[in-house]
This record gives structure tokens, sequence and C-alpha cells, in this order.
């Protein structure tokens, strides 16, 4: 299969690249990959909404920079912190134009809400289910565009470079060039190989490599790892974003119900077991602090009490009120007998968000040629060491529409024609010597594992003992299923506990490499700041 376009994602990155080339190229194919159900994204989850500087009176861009740079701890680059904040505006004016709505008081101004490290109000939502009204609009947008193909349950295996023409590619060769992709079609069981002229890779986050995550089943950091297997460029994974509050449900595993921020933007209170308001402790800033301070601090609550959650107080809402806000979190509450009015949420950290990701410049170009990168796989420079709430929505849309600019600027957009000879000579995907898998358990029981190891040793709180540790155990799960790959046909599974171990050794790596702490990254055998700044490229 051939197309001008193809797109690897169908979240808010994805979907609004696709778009934008689709309208300026009416006559040019966009593929868009998706390897579950369209929708089934870490998008559709988002809850508090996406920050942007709506209201001129009381809001600044200056103000949302210093926010973003005070969040980021010294290792956001400026530069694309004022990119990002100035340029959302316009992003969220077209996702509205593109028929998304956000929550609107009654003189028609926009409801905005605050969240963790925000010195103003300035967050747009849908009610608690912002996400699932953004992705709601772009499918319907994208449905709209003929020379859209959307394929979903297609799962992508790996990216086509001159490797597979044959030649040595590493780090240090210059311009690595993406043809195309593999892909495991699920509704054939067949490999296929996808050329395309441009590619985009906007395959999401990877918190499913612990043990308790707010990411769906999907984020298993496939992009990240293809890009590395292809020799790209990755940096910063040891900023690991532990969301402070998923709510706690004893024996549920997998995917973790997340209470937003935005609760605690409105008023609820963080209690220990004692009932005490223990944020005041830690930060003047209190419930309101950034991620990193709030995660770091329930940490240390559950440790130091033995116990495995806090509480999230809202006793003092007006149910109404609250309803009206969160009414998705309202009933779940209620589904396993919580009752906000009466009862505490029980609520304990979650892995949430991957600050790091493929490297990109200011144009979403990765290292290697035609290939972009954008959202949560990507890493802009703008999150620096710790993400400010709202602010990944806003820089997806940035960045789709800086990548999908800087893709109408090349001369060889659509180049699939004048590459014939080349493509011809591009193998299929090699299975000789392989079958199908005997047992299932070798691949799920390593799974476990990997999660067990990452929130063990590479969780909130780290040191050089933990990392070594799971470094080692990291290594026989790696020699194991790189023997099982070898000769087993490719699956699903099977690929993402691969890629799942190539995302935990890149956190790994950077941790151990990080001789420092700041934002996410905190080393009890490195408590300090290092007087240098520098990011951790892998
Ligand atoms: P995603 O939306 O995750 O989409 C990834 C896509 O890639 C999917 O379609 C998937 O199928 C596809 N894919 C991945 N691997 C493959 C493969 N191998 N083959 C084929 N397809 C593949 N951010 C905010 O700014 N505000 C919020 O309020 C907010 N709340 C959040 C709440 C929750 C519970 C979560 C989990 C995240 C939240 N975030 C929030 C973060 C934000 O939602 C994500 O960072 C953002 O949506 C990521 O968008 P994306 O387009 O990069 O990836
Ligand atoms: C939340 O709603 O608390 C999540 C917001 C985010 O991750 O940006």
């Amino acid at each position: 299969m051939q197309t001008d376009f193809l797109v690897i994602g169908s979240g808010i990155a994805g979907l609004t690249y696709a778009l934008k080339v689709a309208q300026d190229c009416p006559d040019k194919t966009v593929t868009i990959l998706t390897k579950t159900q369209s929708d089934e994204t870490n998008t559709k989850y988002a809850q508090g909404g996406i920050a942007g500087v709506m209201d001129a009176d009381n809001d600044s861009f200056e103000k949302h920079i210093e926010d973003t740079l005070v969040a980021g701890d010294g290792l956001c680059n400026r530069h694309v912190v004022e990119i990002v904040v100035k340029e959302g505006v316009e992003r969220i004016r077209e996702i509205i134009a593109w028929g998304a709505q956000f929550d609107k008081e009654p003189d028609g101004d926009f409801k905005l809400g605050k969240e963790g490290g925000h010195s103003e109000y300035r967050i747009l939502h849908h009610k608690d289910v912002t996400g699932m009204e953004m992705e709601r609009a772009l499918l319907a947008a994208i449905k709209r565009r003929p020379n859209i193909r959307l394929i979903s349950h297609c799962f992508v295996l790996d990216i086509i470079t001159q490797h597979h023409l044959g030649y040595l590619v590493t780090k240090s060769t210059p311009d690595i060039e993406c043809y195309g992709v593999y892909v495991l079609d699920l509704s054939t069981n067949k490999i296929e190989k996808i050329l395309a002229g441009t590619t985009m890779l906007a395959s999401g986050g990877n918190g499913q490599v612990y043990r308790t995550t707010t990411n769906p089943a999907i984020a298993t950091g496939d992009g990240v790892s293809m890009v590395y297997r292809a020799k790209g460029r990755i940096e910063n994974m040891e900023f690991i974003q532990f969301h402070p509050t998923a709510l706690y449900e004893p024996g549920v595993r997998g995917q973790s119900f997340l209470i937003t921020e935005a609760v605690r933007g409105d008023g609820g209170i963080l209690r220990n077991q004692n009932g005490e308001a223990f944020m005041e402790r830690y930060d003047p800033r209190k419930d309101l602090a950034p991620r990193d301070i709030v995660a770091r601090a329930i940490d240390n609550e559950m440790k130091v009490a033995g116990t495995e959650h806090v509480f999230l107080d809202c006793r003092h809402f007006s149910r109404e009120k609250f309803i009206e806000h969160f009414p998705n979190i309202y009933e779940k509450c209620l589904s396993i007998g919580v009752d906000i009015s009466k009862d505490m949420i029980p609520v304990a950290p979650a892995a949430h968000y991957s600050c790091g990701g493929i490297k990109t410049d200011e144009w979403g170009r990765t290292s290697i040629k035609n290939l972009y990168a954008a959202g949560e796989c990507a890493s802009t420079g703008l999150h620096g060491a710790n993400r400010l709430a709202s602010n990944s929505l806003l820089e997806a849309m940035v960045f789709a529409h800086r990548a999908y600019l800087d893709t109408m600027a090349q001369s060889n957009t659509g180049s699939l024609s004048r590459e014939k000879n080349r493509n011809e000579l591009i193998p299929d995907w090699n299975a000789s010597g392989t079958s199908s898998p005997r047992e299932m358990i070798l691949i799920t029981q390593s799974v476990k594992e990997l999660k067990l190891l990452m929130s063990d040793y590479v969780g909130i709180v780290r040191n050089n003992e933990r990392l070594l540790r799971a470094n080692r155990r990291l290594d026989l799960l790696h020699e194991e299923t790189e023997a099982l790959y070898e000769r087993t046909a490719v699956s699903p599974q099977l690929c993402e506990l691969r890629n799942m171990i190539t995302v935990a050794y890149l956190i790994v790596k950077g941790a151990s490499f990080r001789h420092e702490s700041r934002g996410l990254h905190y080393n009890t055998d490195f408590p300090e700041k290092s007087p240098i700044l520098q990011n951790t490229i892998l």
C-alpha cells in the first residue's frame, strides 16, 4: 500500500495533523492507522481540560509562560514555551470551529478552571470529559474529508529506513530516512508494508509500563521504541509524571480512573488517614502545588502511615455544583459506594504522562528525515522536567499544526512516485523461522514482572541501588523476550511487551544518567539540583 501522508495514531495530535494536510492537499491521500478502535486514545480520557489564555483581563501570556517554566524546573526550552502559549489560543479557536464545545458561563464567557501550578483560571473544559469531546469533534471532522482513510485495528510494528534496504544504520548515520512502516493488520492477521512520502508519529504515551496508571491499554510507548530501534534521537525519558489523585480501588488492575486536578482547583482538600490536611506541611501552594510536589507528598504520607491511599475531601462542596462540573466522577464514585457529599474519595498517585520522548525541533521534525512526531510521544522542549497540568492537549495541537506547516513547505511533499525504484527494493516482512506462540504465559508473566519492577524501583522516588536492580532485571527480560521474538509470529501482545521493555530501559537509563533531583526525577542519593542544566539524550 502507498499513501502520500501516513499518520500513526488517532488521538489529538494525529487527527489534527491529518485534518490539516488533507484540507490543504485534497488530491493527495492521508492514511491514519490506529491499533484498536479509532477513539481509544489517551486523548479520550483527558478530564481537566486545555490551558489557554482566553481571559486577557485577568490573565496574560507572560503568566502562562512563567507557570510553565516554574513547573518545568529549569529544563523547559523558553522559546518553545512561548510558541505553545502564544499560538495555542489560535489552535483552541480552530478546534472550536471544528465543533468542540467547552463549558460557558451564562454570559457566554468560557468557564475557566484552575489546576496545580497555574496562577490563574485558564483551563477550558467540557464538564469532566474534555478529551472525549475533543476526540469526538476531531473524528467527526475527519469523516467529512474524503481523502482521509482511517484504518483501525492496524498495529504498526516498525519504521522502514535504509536499514531495511540492507545498509548499516547507526546513531551516527547521517540522513536516516523514513520510507513508511510495517504493520500487522489485525483484521487479516497479515503483515503489510505501507510506503509513505511523509510520516507523522502521534502514538501517545507509555503509562502502561507501570502497574498503576491513568493511561488506557494502548499506551505502551510503541512510537518511542520504534524510533529508538531505527536509531533516532530520544530524550528525557526519566521524567515520568505521576498524577497525584487516581481513584484507589483495591484489586483493580490496568487503567485507574482519574480524579481530575480540577477538583482540587475547585477546593478539594487532600487528607491523610488521621484526617490532617497534610499539604500545608509540604508547600505554601498546598493542594495546588505542581504535580511532582503533590505526588511526592502523598507518596511520603502513604509510606509513613503504611497505607495504600490518602483521601480527597469534597464533603464541603455543594452536591449540585459538583455534579454540574464533574458528573462523570460523581457517578463513578457512587458506583463504588463513595458518595462525595458524605465520604472522602480514596486516591493514590498513578503513572500519567511521559514528559520526554522522541526529540523534535520546533517544527515537529525528528532526527529521521520525513518523520515528524507530535503529542505525548514527542519531546519538544515544552515540559522540561515536569509538565504543567492541561498543557499537553495544547502542545499536541500546536505541534501538529507546526508539523503541517513544515510538511507543506517541503518540496518533496507526496514524493512517492519519484521514489518508485527504491520502493520496489523494500523487502516484505521476513517471518521465516517463526511459529505461533505456544504459551501466552511467557508474555503475560513478563508484562507483570516489568510493571512491578518499574513501580517498585523506578517510581516517584528512586535511588541508585533500585535503578541498578531495575537495570539487571530488565536485561533478563530483554534477553528472554528477544529470544521469543526471534522464534514467534508477531502479535500485538508480544510487540507491546518488547516496546515496553525498550521504554522501561530508556527510563532507567535516563534516570541513571541524571545525577541530581529535578522536577519529576527524585533520587535520594542525589537529592540536590545540579548547577548544570542538561537534557538526557538517548
Ligand atoms: P493519544 O491520544 O494517546 O493517541 C495515541 C494513538 O496512537 C492511538 O490512536 C493509538 O491507537 C495509536 N498507536 C499507538 N501505538 C500504535 C501502534 N503500534 N500502531 C498503531 N497505532 C498506535 N492532558 C491535558 O492537557 N489536559 C487534561 O485534562 C488531561 N487529562 C488526562 C487524563 C487522563 C486520564 C490521561 C491518561 C491523560 C490526560 N492528559 C491530559 C494527557 C493527554 O490526554 C495526552 O497527553 C494526549 O491526549 C496525548 O495525545 P496523543 O495524540 O499524543 O496520543
Ligand atoms: C487532570 O484533569 O487532572 C489531568 C490534567 C492533565 O493531565 O493535564
